[in-house]
This record gives structure tokens, C-alpha cells and sequence, in this order.
């Protein structure tokens, strides 16, 4: 198929994208993904050299923009936050505007949301959102890539999001799901709610595209009859310190076989973006059993081990789907 032709564009979030462009960048990351199963070459990004700046660390994405770009014929530099003055001894705009005399890419993962745009504003080259405090936006594109090749469509697709309905992954479903037209459902507690903003938002991107979208806090009315279920951690990067909270807030809302067969689906898709705490093989996971008792944060293991689990294709959607970005928007 045909490349999508957003050259020269930032991926900073969904708002920024049309139904159609989405759409299109879904198909062609499916184009890629079957390109490199039959090993085609599609080296779009033939002699580039694509900065990766990290200010949290990361398993997915960064082994996805760096197998991508070599894959696409670029040079990937790992840019640790350790490693250059971004932000110590040199300013945001600044950093951009030299990182964009010589990189023809800048993949940004970090804390705020401002410091991506400001770099998307003056580095001059494309700019791609690996993640900020507020948005995810090249996960979802993985998410829905995962969606449609298990249930063949996205129009009119249930997907429940169950847990901190607030966080970077939930806000960018949320607009997303709106974006193509599904049925988004965001289930927490009221204390956890998504951003009013960002709800009227996705309400006003509905009326176009004829997605329908529900906030609640129950998860009996917002699981009946779904076709996915996503959730993520209940503390995310930079929230060390909000365990109990979390843990208190979310309980009730943690996916279990319990939940799966209220939804009335057997089939029912589960994902999560991962990483997960699913149970005891990481040191937060422990430190989580040792102080409040649970196995399992917000999946129960079984859940995540089940023939309705498809987290680990959404892992490697990450690589097709991060490519048909860095392709559409600064291939040739
Ligand atoms: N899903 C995701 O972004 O994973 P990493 O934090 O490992 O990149
Ligand atoms: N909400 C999570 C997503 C990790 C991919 C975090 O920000 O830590």
C-alpha cells in the first residue's frame, strides 16, 4: 500500500490527527509488519539519523524506535537524560534546535507534555511522542493495530479501559477511541476520573466520527458486553509514591476472571500496554505483597496467561506501528 503522507508532521498526540490519518497509519503499519514477516526490505528512512531522548526509562518503546530505525535503513542514538545537558545546563529550545541541525528524527519520552511540544515547535525535524505524563499516543496506534487484527474492524468496537482512568495511556485511549469511532469506555473511581477537559474533548470528536463515550465509576454497567478489555498500572512512572492510595482507590477494579465473565463475552480481548504486575517475578511486585499482601495488582495472573490475553502481540504492534510513523512522517 501507500505510504500515508503526513511528511514533515510531529506525532505529539491523537487530537493532532484526523479519523482518516489514524486509519491510514494502522493499515500501513499492518503493510510493514507483513512486509518484514516476508523480508521485504522498506527502508524508507535510508541514510537518516533519529535522536531517541529518554527521560524515563523503557523496554518497549525504545527497542521499537531502535529496531524500527534499522529496519527503516536509520541510525538510532540512545540519548539517556544523564548522558547530554538537555535541561541541566541547556534549555528545551535550545536542545531542540541543535538536536535538529543533526538528526533528521527526535523520538521524546519524558514528563511533561509542554517539553515535547516545545521540542516539536523548534527542532525543525519530526518530533514523536514515546510518552509524557499526559499522553501515549504511539501505544494506542499498537493497541488498535492488536484490536483489528483479532476482531477485524475498529467502528463500533466496546473497549473498556478499567483501573486509573486519569493516566497518559487511559487519556490517549480516550481520544482515540473516539477518533475511530468505537465505543470507549473509561471504568474508575471518581477520584481517578479522566481530565473534564479532555472528556469534552473526545465527546466533541465523537459527534463526527459517531463514537459513543462513557466515564463511569461502575464497572457492571461498563463492562456488559464488551469485546476488549485494557487496563494499565495503577502507579505510573514518576508516582512512586502513591501506592496506598492507588491500591485502596483500585481494588475493586481490578481485572479478574471475575470481570472477564461479566462482560458476557467468552471471547473477550485483554490487553494492557505493560509493563504489568501480574505477580511475584518483579521486585515491585514484592515489595507490593510485603506490604499490602496482593499477588497481583491490576490483573490477576490467570487473566494475563489466558487464551483471551493478547498483551504480547501489542508488544511487538509497538515496532509496526512506531515504523509506520517514523516512515510517514519523514520518508521518503
Ligand atoms: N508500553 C510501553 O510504553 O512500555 P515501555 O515503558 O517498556 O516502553
Ligand atoms: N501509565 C504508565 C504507562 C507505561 C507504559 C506509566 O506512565 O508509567
Amino acid at each position: 500500500m501507500l505510504k500515508p503522507n503526513l511528511y514533515g508532521r510531529n506525532f505529539l498526540k491523537l487530537t493532532d490527527f484526523s479519523e482518516k490519518e489514524i486509519n491510514e497509519l494502522i493499515d500501513f503499519a499492518q503493510d510493514l509488519k507483513n512486509k518484514k514477516q516476508a523480508g521485504i526490505v522498506h527502508q524508507y528512512l535510508a541514510g537518516q539519523n533519529v535522536a531517541l531522548l529518554f527521560e524515563k526509562p523503557s523496554t518497549r518503546t525504545r527497542c521499537a524506535f531502535t529496531v524500527a530505525c534499522v529496519d527503516l535503513g536509520a541510525h538510532p542514538e540512545y540519548l539517556g537524560k544523564n548522558d547530554i545537558q538537555f535541561g541541566k545546563k541547556e534549555s528545551v529550545r535550545d536542545t531542540a534546535i541543535v538536536l535538529g541541525r543533526m538528526f533528521d528524527g527526535i523520538q521524546f519520552r519524558g514528563f511533561d507534555q509542554e517539553t515535547v511540544e516545545a521540542l516539536g515547535e523548534y527542532a525543525g525535524v519530526p518530533v514523536w511522542n514515546g510518552l509524557t505524563n499526559e499522553f501515549h499516543p504511539t501505544q494506542i496506534l499498537a493497541d488498535f493495530l492488536t484490536i483489528k487484527e483479532n476482531l477485524g474492524h475498529l467502528k463500533g468496537i466496546q473497549l473498556v479501559y478499567v483501573g486509573d482512568g486519569r493516566n497518559n495511556v487511559a487519556t490517549s485511549l480516550l481520544i482515540g477511541g473516539a477518533k475511530v469511532g468505537m465505543d470507549i469506555r473509561i471504568c474508575s473511581p471518581k477520584e481517578l476520573f479522566p481530565d473534564k477537559e479532555i472528556v469534552a474533548q473526545a465527546r466533541i470528536i465523537a459527534k463526527e466520527t459517531k463514537a459513543k463515550v462513557m466515564v463511569t465509576a461502575d464497572v457492571d454497567e461498563a463492562v456488559e458486553g464488551a469485546d476488549a478489555i485494557y487496563t494499565d498500572v495503577w502507579v505510573s512512572m514518576g508516582e512512586e509514591d502513591q501506592f496506598q492510595q492507588r491500591i485502596d482507590l483500585l481494588l475493586p477494579y481490578q481485572v479478574n476472571q471475575e470481570m472477564l465473565e461479566k462482560t458476557g463475552n467468552d471471547n473477550v480481548l485483554f490487553l494492557h500496554c505493560l509493563p504489568s504486575f501480574h505477580d511475584l517475578e518483579t521486585e515491585v511486585g514484592r515489595d507490593v505483597y510485603e506490604k499490602f499482601g496482593l499477588t497481583a495488582m491490576e490483573v490477576t495472573d490467570d487473566v494475563f496467561q489466558s487464551k483471551n490475553s493478547v498483551v504480547f502481540d501489542e508488544a511487538e504492534n509497538r515496532l509496526h506501528t512506531i515504523k509506520a510513523v517514523m516512515a510517514a512522517t519523514n520518508g521518503k
